[in-house]
């Protein structure tokens, strides 16, 4: 990452795990683990299934931890059975929304066109958005990757403004790599960071493009993390797995301040 113009951010996506009980204890581990360390170079975040938002928005009172949903719907209220609103997740205390997922896009039918809706919604509702894009494991053994992670940024940016750019996040996270255990190696990951600024700058300017933060995902973990964020365009991680564990957790963190 370049430290000069962006701060890392470490963000957890505990997926579907934690009831609000368990959620308390494993944010207390971590703010045990990160007490009286100076972690300001580095923003914390932990992606938590919607009902532990309340008990996980009490647990990181007194803590840099901020919170994030894990998906969004656009509309404001309706007829819209099992979803949830903007104004809903901030009511609870969600600060971010992991939005376009790929397991949303892969077991959820979400598409690019729901993702930018959800994005839309989101940002001018106030929401913080890291949103995901990455290639299948096919789409990059056909050497397409550039192609398709392109059109994802630009699909899912449709209609969000430079001024809205502020408060989105990109994680890249290649398909084939999220809970495999099979790492993006650096050059990998920051081979495909960089075209993703690439196509920031081409649709903002340069200096925005400098400005965002490029998140990678996708089994980073205690031992690879290092790595990965000395690259210049990996601004920080979105971790799955690694993220239920506190200890390994903080050790990204740490990893990133270094
Ligand atoms: P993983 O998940 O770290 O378990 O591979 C990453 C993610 O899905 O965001």
């Amino acid at each position: 990452m370049n430290k000069a113009v962006r701060k890392a951010v470490i963000a957890g996506n505990w997926k579907m795990n934690k009831t609000p009980a368990e959620a308390t204890e494993l944010i207390n581990s971590i703010k045990a683990l990160i007490a009286g360390k100076d972690v300001g170079g580095c923003g914390i975040i932990a992606g938590v299934p919607f009902v532990d938002l309340p008990a996980a928005a009490e647990a990181v009172k007194g803590s840099p931890i901020k919170l994030a949903a894990q998906n969004v719907h656009w509309a404001e209220k309706g007829a819209f059975t099992g979803e949830i609103s903007a104004e809903m997740l901030k009511a609870v205390g969600a600060e971010y929304v992991i939005i376009g997922h790929s397991e949303r896009r892969q077991y959820f039918g979400e598409t690019d066109e729901t993702v930018n809706k959800r994005v839309i919604a989101a940002l001018a509702a106030g929401l913080k958005v890291i949103l995901c894009v990455g290639e299948l494991k096919e789409q990059r053994l056909s050497g397409i990757t550039s192609e398709v992670v392109s059109m994802q940024v630009k699909l899912d940016l449709a209609g969000v403004t430079a001024a809205d750019m502020a408060n989105v996040i990109i994680a890249y996270e290649p398909v084939w790599a999220i809970g495999t255990g099979l790492t993006a190696t650096a050059a990998q990951a920051e081979e495909v960071c960089a075209v993703i600024r690439g196509v920031l700058a081409s649709l903002y300017d340069a200096s925005l493009a400098q400005s965002v933060t490029i998140q990678y995902g996708g089994s980073m973990n205690a031992g690879n993390a290092a790595e990965l964020l000395s690259m210049e365009n990996v601004d920080g991680g979105l971790i799955g797995g690694a993220s239920l564990k506190p200890a390994d957790f903080v050790e990204i963190i740490n990893a990133a301040q270094a």
